[in-house]
């Protein structure tokens, strides 16, 4: 297992480039076994989450030829309808498989995905949304087993927003025969460039975006090449990796539009931001004043980004309430920030920042992905050295992150064992 070990405090200057979205690669890969012809993808992501993505679709037998940064992949046959319990339990988002696997070879076999780090979350809007496709779905063993000759369009109307969820609905319903339109979908822009994918390959989808997305199931879809849109969260991580520095750090190749909300709460905390086309530089030399929080779905504060900014609060001036609403229990990172110093008090779904606090290196052990992206933020900004185990959870979505950071002028050491 690797860990990071990180010298402090520094202040970040430059720039850096924002990699392709994970969590828009991860279904768009998942798309690539709805045709027997072959998906070109590019600006993927050099994250261990792409790799397990990449390992079960080659599983459910798709021919995957892949070089840094693309990959092409050719389901001319599907040998295995199935996501067994090893890969689910690793990467949650192999719950992408069950829609296109459905409608392209009318049943499918998926392990449960149990409860994660940060929260129950279920599956059960998916596997309604497939009902309503006209799937008959049995829960057996641990394992969702759904079959349906060919689906059929339907309205189906979201209880909660749900981002795969609507990736899987959309997913299946491309090939579905008649109109499905999905009400209450996700607007979040991982939905958008999937959409951006299905069409290119021939399906017939409009209104992503936006809370209703319509799509008109065909009977085929063809090859096609795309390349992925920019991460946001990473983008959003390494502009506040600037703010907590309080140095000057422009991210290159990103969308700005995406992180709109981030940009808004940092303005207000008195940072200054500046939009280009393609980049957001962010410019934090003064103190910051806390800033209350709320996570939402898009377009609304991105929860991908809760910790990442509760690690920024520790040093903002005053108290900063942060509201987590989509995820019953993402506050992980809480007691590792404590232990360096920060002072933070829970109530119920809300954590109340206190500060500035001055943060101290300390040893501590990264949870989840975002948890762990905060403690290599909070850090970047404490005195002395910080050990931060585990970080493979980090690896599952950021790339090459100490190599970045260490661009800007950290010092991030990664130790293997
Ligand atoms: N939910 C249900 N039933 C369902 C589906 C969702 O109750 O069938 C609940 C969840 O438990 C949660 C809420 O609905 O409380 C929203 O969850 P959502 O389904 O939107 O989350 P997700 O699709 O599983 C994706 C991202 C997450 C991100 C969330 C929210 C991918 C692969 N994952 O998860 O990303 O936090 O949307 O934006 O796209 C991450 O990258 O670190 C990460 C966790």
């Amino acid at each position: 297992m690797d860990r990071f070990h990180i010298e402090g405090p520094v202040r970040l200057e430059g720039e850096v480039e924002a990699s392709g979205a994970k969590n828009a690669a991860l279904p768009c890969l998942a798309a690539a076994l709805l045709t027997p012809e072959p998906v070109h993808l590019s600006n993927l992501p050099d994250v261990r989450d792409i790799r397990t993505m990449q390992k079960l679709l080659a599983h459910t037998g798709v021919f995957l030829s892949a070089r840094p940064g693309e990959a092409t992949l050719e389901a001319r046959e599907i040998h295995a309808a199935d996501a067994p319990y090893d890969l689910v339990k690793t990467m949650r988002a192999s719950v992408l498989v069950l829609g296109p696997l459905l409608t392209r070879s009318g049943q499918v076999r998926v392990s449960l995905p149990g409860g994660c780090a940060i929260g129950v979350r279920p599956i059960d809007l998916h596997l309604a949304a497939f009902k309503r496709l006209g799937a008959e779905v049995t829960l057996e063993h641990g394992y969702v087993e759904a079959k349906a000759a060919r689906l059929r369009g339907a309205r189906i109307l979201f209880e909660t927003v749900t981002v795969t969820g609507t990736e899987n609905a959309m997913l299946a319903a491309t090939l579905a025969r008649g109109e499905t339109v999905l009400e209450n979908a996700a607007r979040e822009p991982e939905v958008v460039d999937l959409a951006r994918l299905l069409r290119s390959m021939g399906g017939r989808i409009a209104g992503e975006g936006t809370a209703t997305i319509a799509v008109e199931g065909v009977e085929a879809l063809h090859g096609a090449g795309h390349a992925v849109v920019a991460d946001r969260i990473e983008a959003g991580t390494y502009a506040l990796a600037g703010a907590i520095t309080r140095g000057d750090v422009a991210v290159r190749r990103c969308r700005p539009e995406h992180l709109e909300a981030l940009m808004e709460s940092l303005t207000a905390a008195g940072a200054r931001v500046e939009k280009g086309a393609d980049t957001v530089r962010v410019r934090a030399t003064e103190r910051l004043s806390g800033q209350d929080i709320s996570t939402a779905p898009y377009p609304g504060f991105p929860t991908d980004l809760q910790a990442q900014w509760m690690a920024l609060a520790t040093g903002m001036e005053g108290e900063s309430r942060i509201t987590e609403t989509i995820f019953e229990n993402r506050f992980h990172h809480v007691a590792e920030l404590q232990r360096m110093g920060a002072r933070i008090r829970l109530d119920g779904r809300s954590a109340i920042v206190e500060g500035p606090a001055r943060l101290m290196g300390a040893s501590v052990m990264a949870s989840d992905l975002r948890a762990s992206a905060a403690l290599a933020l909070a850090a970047l900004a404490a005195q002395g050295e910080t050990v931060i185990e585990r970080v493979y959870h980090l690896d599952r979505g950021y790339e090459k992150m100490e190599e970045k950071l260490n661009r800007l002028g950290a010092s991030v050491r990664r130790v293997s064992e």
